[in-house]
């Protein structure tokens, strides 16, 4: 076991850190930034099916879920369709309401998830298009689905999901981009500078893995905090609930992501100088707005730890810790923001002594209902 950590302490810290290699494991073959082509093989026939729907379904669950959240963002702000995230145990027992045209999307790293698996079933039973979205190769989820594409993160073998979410956003990433190209919603310019981006995308998550030992000490000072928040708007408001979700998973910290500006309608109520709270405040379209949640968090003497983009300095001044990450397009965002979440909680968790990799009462892969 050992030699199959590669010399780290945990699965979840090698998965961590394999993320430079299986978001570029994940693109390879599928973009060219100078030629400026997508390639989704497992999609050929079926982009031009999304361009033409007029809405898409995501199914999933856990971090699957927040995965198709930044789904979401991504299809409506670049390709203009209509997208919900249904949670798959929901979707499956709700009688859904299933149009002509939809796309019906599952997200699945291990492609057995049981809800998952019969929301599309049912979807398809409806007359949906049905896609996938999974790591594991040859999976129930995989060969049940019309088409789909794989994140290629190689196994993951950590509770909790870091590397695939990562390959996840990046596949939904490359079908919102492919998406809108045929649909004609962006710019050749915007269409290529995401693909550059995207091709970038490894070395600047290097960049913030290099972090580790100052995430780790900020880590220290936050070990035997009993609840935390996290917040972020639009795109990283899925990364604000992915960021709670990994602290409460491996280290039995009670933590909850919310919208940064929905605080005001309860969880405002909660804080005070005992209080850590989480803001990813990069330099993007709401990032004035979060500025001003900051501040009104800081007036009611949260201990605030902020996510921000690089050469940040306004921020710097009103918080108690900040953690700078690359800059990039606003809509790849989250595949960098989630990063140093994902290593604050690891070291929370490692130093509170807890079994990071199989966390109690959690299972890799949930296989019944
Ligand atoms: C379990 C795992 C999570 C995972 C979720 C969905 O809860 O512990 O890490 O996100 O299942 O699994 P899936 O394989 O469908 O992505």
């Amino acid at each position: 076991e050992a030699i199959e950590k590669g010399g780290f302490d945990h699965f979840m810290l090698k998965e961590i850190f394999e993320q430079p290699k299986s978001i570029s494991d994940c693109l390879r073959g599928r973009i060219h930034p100078e030629e400026a082509w997508i390639k989704l093989g497992g999609l050929r026939d079926y982009i031009g099916k999304l361009a033409n729907s007029k809405r898409i379904v995501f199914v999933a669950c856990g971090t699957s879920w927040h995965a198709g959240l930044v789904g979401e963002y991504l299809f409506e702000e670049l390709a203009r369709i209509n997208v919900e995230v249904e949670y798959a145990s929901e979707f499956r027992y709700r009688n859904p309401i299933i149009r002509e045209g939809d796309i019906v999307i599952a997200i699945s790293q291990s492609g057995e998830t049981a809800d998952t698996l019969a929301a599309l079933e049912l979807a398809k039973s409806k007359g949906a298009i049905i896609l996938g979205v999974c790591n594991v190769v040859g999976s129930s989820i995989a060969r049940v689905t019309h088409a789909g594409v794989y994140t290629h993160a190689g196994p993951e073998i950590g509770v909790a999901s870091t590397k695939a979410f990562t390959a996840q956003v990046s596949v939904l990433s490359l079908m919102a981009i492919a998406t809108a190209h045929q649909k004609g919603t962006i710019t050749e310019d915007t269409f290529r500078r995401l693909l550059w981006e995207l091709q970038e995308m490894p070395k600047k998550v290097e960049m913030i893995l290099q972090k580790a030992d100052e995430i780790k000490d900020i880590s220290k000072l936050f070990t035997f905090a009993s609840n935390f928040i996290f917040l972020g708007r639009g795109l990283n408001f899925p990364v604000a609930l992915e960021g709670a979700l990994k602290l409460k998973e491996i280290s039995y910290i009670h933590a909850e992501g919310y919208p940064a500006a929905e605080m005001k309608h309860g969880p405002i109520a909660l804080i005070d100088e005992d209080m850590p709270v989480v803001f990813i405040a990069t330099r993007d379209s709401s990032y004035e707005k979060v500025v001003s949640n900051i501040q009104e968090v800081k007036a009611r003497k949260g201990r605030v730890i902020a996510i921000v983009s690089a050469g940040e300095t306004e921020v710097q001044k009103m918080v108690d810790f900040t953690i700078e990450i690359p800059n990039t397009h606003e809509m790849l965002q989250p595949l960098l923001s989630v990063i140093p979440l994902q290593l604050l909680s690891y070291y929370i968790a490692v130093l509170r002594g807890r079994n990071v990799d199989q966390p109690r009462n959690l299972a890799k892969s949930v296989t019944v209902e």
